[in-house]
């Protein structure tokens, strides 16, 4: 059963009666044509049956490669971009601990990434860093040929053979690409590498479960089962579960369907917790890039509460009214503070001791929540038990197929991104690329 609960019922005041449950038929059948890949953009459905198609081969392969990588490697870089990048890094950085880098009692390499940009103050500042330590790293790219990563890892091969010797390299780099083209094959092949797949029918930004995010998040310690059998789990009911109420992707996609009808074209992802920032990036990427095509789509935005209350929720709360938000609620902490009680309450806090942190924080979720249904900015909300590993699964799972689904209603193929190209274009023009 999946733990997942959504509530649009904060949207029905700012929306025609009857009009989110009258999407009922049209997501009938866009679910339809998501799991019999008829619909628009359907070379790229692969990621509807992978939790459950997935080859428990694959998995093996990669827990063997954390299980020998992790004993040679204090710091494991994952170079990557977009959708080679962000899934990873969105799950990895749910999990860890707030201040992984500082912790001494570490059992797998910390985590750095580098191809998400092309400062090269950041890639000198790296290799600072690796200069001194053991490392290991994955280059991810699924064309091979994407100049941010191709930059980063041709820096960092030349750093790693200086320093280990060709053979060494070529033991602790890993190569996540295309079954069959592009030059990182190619690379791969020649020079011996541990590589993964990247399956033909899945694009960069539905592919955090296939080995481009179950590698690094294995590396990180955490349990890529887990994460599976979550998505599995909100395969198999949104699979059986068809009736607009009680699917919450396609509640979800309706809803925020509906909001834009109204005028909404902003939609805003809340999280309450820092960890889920990255969450919040990958999250930019599925709906933005899917979305975002023919003049359409809503523009996807992310704050993190309460910091940003006091930065921007002045404009969420007065500015223009042409957004929305999407809040992620997790319901239980996983660590737990409770207020102290002092003899002098300089601070006027003592009527909060004895209650927890996260108690605080529910109520300033709640609080906010009301504040800003006065304020006129309609509200969905996406509530997990707890984060971890599982419950990550169920919501990457729960965002890709409503993107897939609400990409239909909008009537865009919400598979390609034809608009990337423009930028590559003048840059590669600017620099004289051949
Ligand atoms: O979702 C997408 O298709 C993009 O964001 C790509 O993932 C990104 O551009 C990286 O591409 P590649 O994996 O080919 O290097």
């Amino acid at each position: 059963m999946i733990k997942l609960k959504i509530d649009i019922s904060k949207i029905y005041d700012f929306v025609p009666a009857g009009k989110v449950e009258s999407y009922q038929d049209d997501l009938h059948h866009h679910l339809k044509s998501l799991y019999e890949k008829t619909g628009r953009g359907n070379d790229y459905l692969g990621w509807v049956t992978l939790p459950s198609d997935m080859d428990p081969d694959i998995v093996s392969k990669i827990e063997e490669t954390v299980a020998r990588i992790k004993d040679i490697a204090e710091i494991f870089v994952v170079i990557g971009i977009g959708g080679s990048y962000l899934g990873a890094r969105a799950v990895i950085e749910a999990l860890n601990h707030s201040f992984t880098p500082l912790l001494t009692d570490r059992k797998f390499p910390l985590m750095l990434y580098a191809g998400h940009h092309i400062s090269e103050e950041y890639m000198a500042d790296l290799l600072d860093i690796l200069n001194d330590k053991e490392y290991a790293m994955a280059v991810i790219s699924k064309s091979g040929t994407t100049t941010e990563p191709a930059l980063a890892f041709r820096v960092l091969k030349e750093h790693m053979e200086s320093k280990y010797g060709v053979a060494e390299a070529s033991k602790r780099i890993i190569a996540i690409t295309d079954r069959e083209k592009g030059a990182l094959k190619q690379l791969a092949d020649n020079e011996g590498y541990t590589s993964f797949v990247v399956p033909d029918d899945i694009g960069g930004r539905y592919s955090v479960l296939t080995p481009v995010g179950l590698l690094p998040i294995a590396m990180a310690g955490y349990d890529i089962r887990e994460l599976l059998q979550g998505a599995k789990t909100m395969q198999d009911h949104s699979a059986s579960h068809p009736d607009l109420l009680e699917n919450p992707a396609a509640l979800y996609a309706a809803a925020r369907n509906v909001l834009y009808q109204e005028g909404r074209v902003i939609e805003i992802l809340v999280n309450y917790q820092p960890h889920l920032f990255y969450l919040t990036e990958w999250w930019k990427q599925l709906y933005g890039e899917s979305e975002g095509k023919e003049g359409k789509g809503i523009f996807p935005a992310g704050v993190s509460f309460t910091t940003d209350l006091h930065s921007m929720g002045q404009y969420i709360q007065d500015g223009m009214r042409h957004l929305f938000e999407t809040v992620i609620s997790v319901e239980k902490s996983r660590r737990t503070i409770n207020i102290p009680l002092v003899d002098n309450d300089a601070d006027r806090l003592n009527y909060l001791s004895g209650k927890t942190m996260q108690y605080v924080n529910h109520m300033a979720e709640l609080g906010t929540l009301q504040a800003h249904i006065e304020g006129d900015v309609p509200n969905t909300r996406i509530s997990i038990p707890v984060i971890n590993e599982n419950s990550l699964g169920e919501l990457i799972y729960f965002f890709e197929l409503a993107c897939g689904l609400s990409g239909y209603l909008l009537g865009v193929n919400p598979f390609d991104q034809p608009g990337v190209e423009a930028y590559k274009k003048n840059m590669f023009r600017l620099l004289g690329k051949p």
